[in-house]
């Protein structure tokens, strides 16, 4: 009896399924999904390095519901053929897209501080070394790794700063050396997720050389 009254509720949800899901579905489309158009014309202020178009390599969008996002932009500088990587030009390019279309340009060209060993990607695996994620209101967290000495992987340390839509720093931090693996070779890895409420920080996870690590960030 137990079996057979299951089944008869399973009976039923699947033909509620098929009865509703369909309209509602189309319903749905229609009227609740919103969408625009805009353009912005990215302009160069300084001589391209391959002429190509810039690419999106990443986007993140606030939490906050005011349908804003910051998207990164680069152009690829070149090919590595021995590590099967593409590079990029050695400057950190955000584009803060708020919902009425409106692009406010944020860029960062110290090479000092965030070094080419940032703007190629990683491994087989593709890794990307500068990460960007949105805060909350108007900050913006980018993550690389710095280096007293970019031939030995063995002094790369994990650095972030926080931006504000003006393009000012407002915060550097400091996570810890970089994940090597299987000792010597720079792997980066990270995973950053807002706190519920994002104005109380981030948690950072990150691989250790024998452990894994979750920080807070306030
Ligand atoms: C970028 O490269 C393209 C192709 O080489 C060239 O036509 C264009 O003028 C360059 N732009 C700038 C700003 O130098
Ligand atoms: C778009 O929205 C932002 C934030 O609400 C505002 O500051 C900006 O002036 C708006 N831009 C235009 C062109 O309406
Ligand atoms: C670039 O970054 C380095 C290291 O953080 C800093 O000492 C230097 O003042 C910066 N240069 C500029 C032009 O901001
Ligand atoms: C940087 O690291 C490389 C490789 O370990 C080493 O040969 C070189 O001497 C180092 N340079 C400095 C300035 O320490």
């Amino acid at each position: 009896m137990k079996i057979q009254s299951s089944n008869l509720r399973f009976m039923i949800i699947i033909i509620f399924l098929l009865i509703f899901l369909p309209t509602g579905f189309t319903q749905n489309t229609q009227n609740t999904v919103q969408h625009s158009y805009f353009t912005y014309q990215e302009t160069s202020a300084q001589p391209n390095l391959t002429g190509t178009q810039p690419h999106i390599l990443h986007i993140d969008h606030y939490n906050d519901n005011s349908g804003t996002a910051v998207v990164r932009i680069a152009r690829i500088n070149y090919y590595n053929y021995v590590t099967e990587n593409y590079c990029y030009e050695q400057r950190l390019l955000l584009r803060v897209i708020q919902k009425n279309g409106s692009v406010i340009p944020i860029n960062y060209e110290n090479a000092t501080e965030i070094q080419d060993i940032n703007y190629c990607y990683i491994s087989s695996a593709h890794k990307n070394p500068l990460n960007v994620y949105s805060l909350f209101d108007q900050y913006i967290l980018v993550t690389y790794t710095h280096a007293t000495n970019t031939s030995d992987a063995k002094t790369y340390v994990d650095r972030g700063m926080v931006f504000d839509w003006d393009g000012n720093i407002i915060s550097k931090l400091e996570f810890g050396p970089s994940y090597l693996s299987p000792g010597t070779n720079w792997y980066p890895n990270e995973f950053i997720v807002n706190n519920i409420t994002p104005k109380n920080g981030f948690l950072r996870f990150s691989a250790e050389t024998d452990y894994f690590k979750w920080s807070q960030y306030g």
